[in-house]
């Protein structure tokens, strides 16, 4: 079953990325994603960057899809189906620290919203930026670019361990690319904090029946996208391997 929502607002996050509004009174949780839909692209899965009753999703443009969403003004059309899979467990931790790197700042918005908890964003170049209005939410805002064009000169993972050197955080909550969620996951275990981590794999059916986003033997549109310490321990495919579109395993 998909409904279909109007586009009631249009946010320019940065260069390439765009935030889409939209009225839709399904319940969903901070990390929990959406199916979307328009003629003339392929359905794909996209992280609910706004879980009131004014949702929005946050479209980076990197291919076909993409950029057919980011042509769709106020007014137009889209359908979606979902929320789909596990969100973050926002009950577990006395001291989080939440971290966003590139598009993936977009999924963790709704916990900083619900938590006020430090939050790191992470980007290439301070044009990249997005979700920096994130300090509405929380007292820490850290920004951190890899070229220093802005905030803290190095990557989220760095700043992470600068923070939890003299803040005793027992969660790192995140959402970013696989090879910055990878360092953190070794950071994690490192300096000994639990941690949640939203992953992304090719999805098509996103309701756990195709297969086509399998991580190991963990399907992250039902078992996952948001995934414990514990359930990446067991990986051996997170960080290594990815999947392409017809689910068939790519070196990373
Ligand atoms: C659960 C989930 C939540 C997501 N949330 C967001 C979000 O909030 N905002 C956002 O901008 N994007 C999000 N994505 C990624 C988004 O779905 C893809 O960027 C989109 O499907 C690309 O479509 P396209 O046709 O524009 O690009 P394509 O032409 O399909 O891809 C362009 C390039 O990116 C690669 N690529 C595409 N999708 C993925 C992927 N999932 N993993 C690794 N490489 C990929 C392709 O192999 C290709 O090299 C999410 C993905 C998942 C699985
Ligand atoms: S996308 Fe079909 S099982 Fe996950």
């Amino acid at each position: 079953m998909s409904d279909t929502v109007r586009i009631i607002g249009i946010i320019e996050d940065s260069h390439d990325t765009k935030t889409l509004e939209f009225h839709w009174d399904e319940k969903a949780l901070p990390g929990q994603f959406i199916m979307v839909w328009v003629p003339g692209m392929e359905e794909i899965p996209m992280s609910l960057s706004k879980v009131d009753r004014i949702k929005s999703i946050t479209v980076k443009k990197i291919g076909k899809d993409t950029e057919k969403l980011h042509s769709l003004g106020l007014g137009d059309p889209m359908r979606i189906r979902g929320p789909y899979g596990k969100g973050f467990d926002l009950r577990k931790s006395k001291k989080m620290l939440i971290v966003g790197g590139g598009a993936g700042a977009a999924a963790v918005i709704p916990a900083v919203k619900e938590t006020g908890a430090d939050t790191i964003i992470g980007a290439r170049t301070d044009k990249d930026i997005i979700m920096d209005y994130a300090d509405r939410y929380t007292k820490n805002l850290w920004i951190a670019t890899d070229d220093g064009s802005r905030g803290f000169h190095g990557n989220a993972v760095q700043l992470m361990k600068e923070k939890a050197s003299d803040r005793k955080y027992d969660m790192i909550l995140a959402c970013g690319p696989e090879i910055m969620l990878y360092h953190l996951y070794n950071a994690c275990v490192e300096l000994n904090i639990d941690c949640q981590m939203s992953l992304e794999r090719h999805m098509k059916c996103g309701a756990g029946v195709c297969g086509c986003c399998v991580i190991d033997d963990m399907r992250v549109c039902k078992d996952g996208p948001v995934f414990t310490r514990e359930q990446i321990s067991q990986m051996k495919d997170f960080g290594m391997l990815s999947r392409d579109e017809c689910g068939r395993a790519v070196k990373r």
